[in-house]
């Protein structure tokens, strides 16, 4: 819930600290004065101006992400990232909290704060994810916000920080982290997904190469590990129609044309990053 995370938030206009809402259900106050509504759907949106929501996830790709997801298909991504999150924040004695910058869904998060104690705060420009966001797991604070902005979380606020197939921002993700925390963020390999690049001419994402991603981190964070993770999935048609609405290619390719499922690369690595 929003309350489990409070004192982790800030105000993004002003930065100051948000206040509870005193009667419970008026809205939350910046220490100058700004307020901001927990929305029905459980989250807060600190999200100023327009934002970059041309990029946000939208209620097709929430859902078809959330399906998908919930059939296990990639649950060893979450195994794994929820044993690398135990081990990066056993360093850190302070109270801190698990960031997730692009959380979709939640799903992640919820699965790390099952072995991590901690509060977790989940960001994400699409307020329709942060309504999965929200439910996903008691501890979970979900939070519409732009990741090319100032993030509205306070600095040394993250023992742990995910970062999972979504917009990366180094310099807030060095401020919010502790400096004993860990970032962990995951891209895909060149290999992900290739069966349905090959038959649907999905996007070949550009990005992906690990170069691009040392290069983008180098000045504020030094990779402490990499884990690569490949599996072949087994998927019957309706789950690689999710798959392919879940992600950028929702924009592109028409998964009304997929009749048949198809055996599918799953390639991705999931980098250790300390802050310099
Ligand atoms: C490919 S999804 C990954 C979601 C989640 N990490 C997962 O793997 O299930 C990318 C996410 O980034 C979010 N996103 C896109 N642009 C954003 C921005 N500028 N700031 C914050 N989140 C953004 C989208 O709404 C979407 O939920
Ligand atoms: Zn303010």
């Amino acid at each position: 819930m929003i309350s489990d995370v409070l004192s982790w938030l800030s105000c993004p206009h002003c930065a100051t600290a948000l206040s509870p809402a005193a009667p419970s259900g008026s809205p939350l106050r910046c220490e100058e004065g700004h307020s901001f509504d927990v929305a029905r759907g459980g989250y807060l949106s600190l999200l100023t101006g327009s934002g970059t929501a041309g990029t946000a996830d939208t209620p097709a790709m929430v859902a078809d992400r959330a399906a998908f997801l919930a059939a296990g298909h990639y649950a060893p991504l979450a195994d794994l990232l929820a044993d690398l999150a135990a081990d990066a924040e056993r360093g850190v004695e302070e109270q801190t909290c698990v960031v997730d910058l692009g959380a979709g869904t939640g799903y992640y998060l919820a699965r790390v704060l099952e072995a991590v104690d901690r509060p977790g705060i989940a960001l994400d420009i699409s307020k329709h994810a942060a309504r999965y966001a929200a439910r996903a797991h008691p501890r979970i604070g979900a939070v519409v916000a732009d990741a090319w902005a100032g993030l509205p979380v306070r600095g040394r606020a993250a023992s742990v920080l995910l970062n999972v197939f979504a917009p990366r921002n180094p310099s807030q993700m060095r401020r919010v982290l502790h400096p004993a925390g860990r970032a962990i963020v995951v891209v895909p390999e060149p290999e992900h997904l290739r069966e349905l690049i090959e038959r649907y001419g999905l996007l070949a994402v550009d990005d992906r190469k690990p170069e691009r991603l040392r290069a983008q981190f180098a000045d504020r964070f030094e990779v402490a590990a990499e884990h690569p993770l490949r599996r072949t999935l087994t998927l019957d048609a309706a789950e690689v129609a999710q798959l392919i609405g879940m992600g950028p290619n929702a924009w592109h390719a028409d998964a009304a044309r997929v009749t048949a499922g198809a055996e599918v690369t799953f390639a991705v690595r999931a980098y250790v990053l300390a802050p310099r």
